[in-house]
């Protein structure tokens, strides 16, 4: 497309507001953490509304290569656990005495609790079509960003958590043989107008070639 058919294309009001309101939304999403959510929960409707997004995204032969498991309750509770068994071993030896150790194993298992829910993403890779592995994580990852992007619309805080003990968790959550953890993404309430975190982006330019 050039110049031209871009001006074309945006022609009507309704295609501006349409333009605007996604450029509004893909650049306010930030990557909110669960030391700034709020406890609050999320209705199951607006959950569903978020993952039906997330099967919207395109996917090389309609293959759909995701699962997905909600954790709510005593799930949170569950990998506040984990995660501190799972950095046990590693902080006994970098904790500078018992006591910052305690405090540190104590925020482990505070962290997960103020979501309002985890969802585990499950990358489930299709037996019928073969695809390139990394098409079908790719497609995940387009259904990620759009969880993303719905939360961001609702004035969600979100983030896709893939470190040791997100793998992990997902995995212990049993997997089928065609299936692995791509960790897990948090979702939750937070304080929009309290949050001001500056992310810098490289201006596109500086990656960008245009060849005619
Ligand atoms: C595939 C993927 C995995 C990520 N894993 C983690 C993670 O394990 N821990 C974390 O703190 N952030 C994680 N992030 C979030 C990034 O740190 C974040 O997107 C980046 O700093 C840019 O910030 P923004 O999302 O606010 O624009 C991940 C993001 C992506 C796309």
């Amino acid at each position: 497309m050039n110049s031209y058919d871009t001006i074309s294309v945006l022609s009507t009001n309704s295609d501006l507001l349409r333009g605007n309101m996604i450029s509004e939304i893909i650049r306010s999403r930030r990557s909110i953490y669960a030391d700034d959510y709020l406890k609050k929960s999320i209705s199951e409707d607006l959950i569903l509304e978020i993952l039906t997004n997330a099967s919207w995204a395109p996917t090389h032969k309609m293959t759909e290569p995701w699962r997905f498991v909600v954790l709510q309750g005593k799930q949170l509770i569950n990998y506040g656990k984990f995660m501190a068994d799972y950095y046990l071993p590693i902080y006994s030896k970098t904790a500078p005495n018992q006591v910052a150790l305690a405090e540190k194993l104590r925020y482990l298992r505070n962290y997960p609790l103020p979501a309002s829910c985890i969802i585990a993403i499950i990358l489930n890779r299709s037996a019928s079509v073969t695809i390139p592995e990394w098409e079908e994580v790719a497609a995940v990852s387009c259904a990620v960003q759009n969880m993303a992007l719905t939360c961001t619309a609702y004035d969600l805080g979100s983030y896709w958590a893939t470190n040791g003990p997100a793998i992990e968790f997902v995995k212990s959550l049993g997997l089928l043989e065609n299936e692995q953890s791509l960790g897990l993404f948090f979702i939750g309430h937070y304080d929009a107008g309290a949050y001001d975190i500056e992310k810098k982006r490289t201006p596109i330019e500086q990656k960008t070639t245009w060849l005619n």
